[in-house]
């Protein structure tokens, strides 16, 4: 098979959602679909459950579960899917938020009865400034839940997109009967099936009495009477709009009963896209040249100390990436051979010989890579849109061990590659501020550094409320912004300039004193 039609069989996208909504269900069942699994229940999650928050061992065991299920590759009706594994706990979104930069598509889960909820909103936000196309999956159809139109109208609303329902449902909760595919015209009829697929029965005319009997005359009627009326509301689907992140294709099902997935499936497997042209700070590279190259988008540490290996996790953009090659690794000008790099297929872990854009290739790595280095057949290449995202907690981190200063700087510095979390010194000062998405993180890096690098760090309180990068297109505005707010500026990891607001007012006020002063909240603008 030649490079191009490797490419255009490969699906690699993410899914995400709020806890609880069925990310981890619907993942589970994707692959029971592709035959990858052929019992529900094989694939353990990495969901840290809510319970385990203080459970520092029981995230370590949920740590190493999510290595194996980093990227669940499996080939469904010849097209070979990549999912994403994104993490469940919140307090690890910035994860999710880079493991997002090398999906090229993303579906959202919602829970039908709680409808968008806060993290997905958050989630959206990243999808939203890179334009990914987005399908959404209403979930928990076999419980209680709102009207289909309401359930639309919020997604609309919180998600800022515009929607068009692919398929329907019949009822929901004890009323569920089933989905009608809006695009092929059948309705497949409800029947609850945990461990297999349903073969439901079709009915491939809405109007048919056939309806009547096995839905009941009620529930036939409003079917019949809410597909007119969406017809007339939402827009046909437009398959560029929804490339451009412009319109959401919905579905709705029960991912625990395998229902409603087999109607997005196949409709995924035909709308979205293979892998995209990435730009580079230099160029825009597509998939199909003949030369890799490809970057690092999450690296996964294995904090048992006994085996301190780490496993770079490579996005191949272009080309075919192949074992015992050199390559280049761009940041650090060195050339590398990986003999055994590994991928995963069917929630298997196996060392591969190739690997073709999209795919998602794991390298050993012994502290080589950073998050967002890029790896060519040469070529100096800069990926863009692996941004760093503005922290919201932030503690200053102490030595509290004076013999292990060094051991805690090369900790610090290691983790900060890895991602765990963003280290800025402030420049008035020069004290270390950690900041995090999530309050375990904080947990997180204090347990590492000393499991692993021997050092003890304390924390301290500091009174932060967002940090944001600050540039202007006339350095004497920066500069006399620097001067003004010295006390909170601090330098990120490369250097640049970041504001420490301390309240919301604060930055507020920063932003109105000095109209011509970029604020971004991400650190690629
Ligand atoms: P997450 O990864 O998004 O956090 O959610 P997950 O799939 O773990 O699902 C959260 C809970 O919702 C699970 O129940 C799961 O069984 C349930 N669930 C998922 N899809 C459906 C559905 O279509 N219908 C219904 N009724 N429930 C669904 P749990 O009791 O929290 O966990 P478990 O003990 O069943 O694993």
């Amino acid at each position: 098979m030649g490079l191009n039609q490797e490419i255009a069989k490969r699906r690699t996208f993410g899914i995400v959602s709020h806890p609880d909504a069925g990310k981890t269900t619907l993942t589970e069942k994707l692959l029971l679909f592709g035959g990858a699994i052929h019992v529900a229940g094989a694939v353990k999650s990495n969901k840290i459950k809510k319970t385990a928050t203080s459970d520092f061992m029981e995230i370590e065991r949920q740590r190493g579960i999510s290595v194996a299920t980093s990227v669940m590759g499996f080939e469904y009706r010849e097209t070979k899917i990549n999912i994403l594994d994104t993490p469940g706990h919140q307090d690890f979104a910035e994860d999710t938020f880079r493991v997002l930069t090398a999906c090229d598509s993303v579906i959202i889960v919602i829970d039908a009865a709680k409808g968008v909820e806060t993290q997905t909103r958050k989630l959206m936000q990243v999808c939203r400034l890179r334009g990914t196309p987005i399908i959404v999956f209403v979930n928990k159809l076999d419980r209680p839940a709102d009207h289909p139109f309401d359930i639309l109208d919020d997604i609309e609303k919180e998600l800022q997109i515009h929607v068009t329902p692919l398929s329907w449902p019949a009822g929901s909760g004890e009323l569920f009967r089933g989905i009608y595919n809006i695009r092929e015209q059948n309705l497949c009829i409800y029947s609850p099936s945990i461990q297999t697929i349903p073969q439901g029965i079709e009915i491939n005319d809405i109007l048919s009495p056939e309806l009547d009997e096995h839905v009941g005359e009620r529930a036939a009627k409003q079917l019949r009477e809410d597909l007119g009326v969406a017809r007339e509301v939402y827009p046909a689907f437009d398959r560029d709009r929804y490339l451009a992140g412009d319109l959401a294709p919905v579905f709705f099902g029960s991912a625990l009963n395998n229902f409603g997935i087999r109607e997005m499936l196949d409709c995924f497997i035909q709308i979205a896209p293979s892998p995209l042209p990435r730009q580079t700070e230099e160029r825009l590279v597509r998939p199909e040249e003949e030369s890799f190259s490809g970057f690092v988008f999450k690296i996964h540490a294995n904090m048992d100390p006994n085996h301190r290996d780490r496993v770079a996790f490579v996005k191949v953009c272009s080309g075919t990436f192949a074992r015992n090659t050199p390559y280049l690794h761009v940041r650090l000008r060195k050339t590398l051979k990986f003999a055994s790099p590994t991928a995963f297929m069917a929630a298997k872990k196996s060392i591969i010989d190739e690997a073709y854009p999209g795919d998602i290739v794991g390298l050993h790595d012994t502290g080589n890579f950073k998050i967002g280095d890029a790896l060519t057949a040469g070529e100096q290449l800069h990926f863009k849109g692996i941004p760093s995202f503005s922290p919201e907690l932030f503690k200053y981190i102490e030595n509290a061990d004076p013999m292990k200063a060094k051991q805690l700087a090369k900790g610090i510095d290691q983790l900060m590659d890895e991602g765990v979390a963003q280290l800025f010194v402030n420049r008035f000062n020069n004290r270390k501020i950690i900041g995090t998405v999530g309050a375990l993180q904080f947990e997180v890096i204090e347990y590492r550094l000393l499991h692993e690098y021997g050092a003890s760090c304390r924390w301290e309180n500091v009174n932060l409320y967002k940090a944001c990068w600050v540039e202007a297109a006339d350095a004497s505005v920066l500069d006399d912004f620097k001067l003004h707010k010295a006390q909170y500026m601090a330098a990120d990891k490369h250097g640049r300039d970041v504001f420490l607001a301390e309240s919301e007012y604060m930055l507020r006020m920063a932003r109105d004193n000095y109209p011509k002063l970029n604020f971004h909240f991400t650190s690629e603008f």
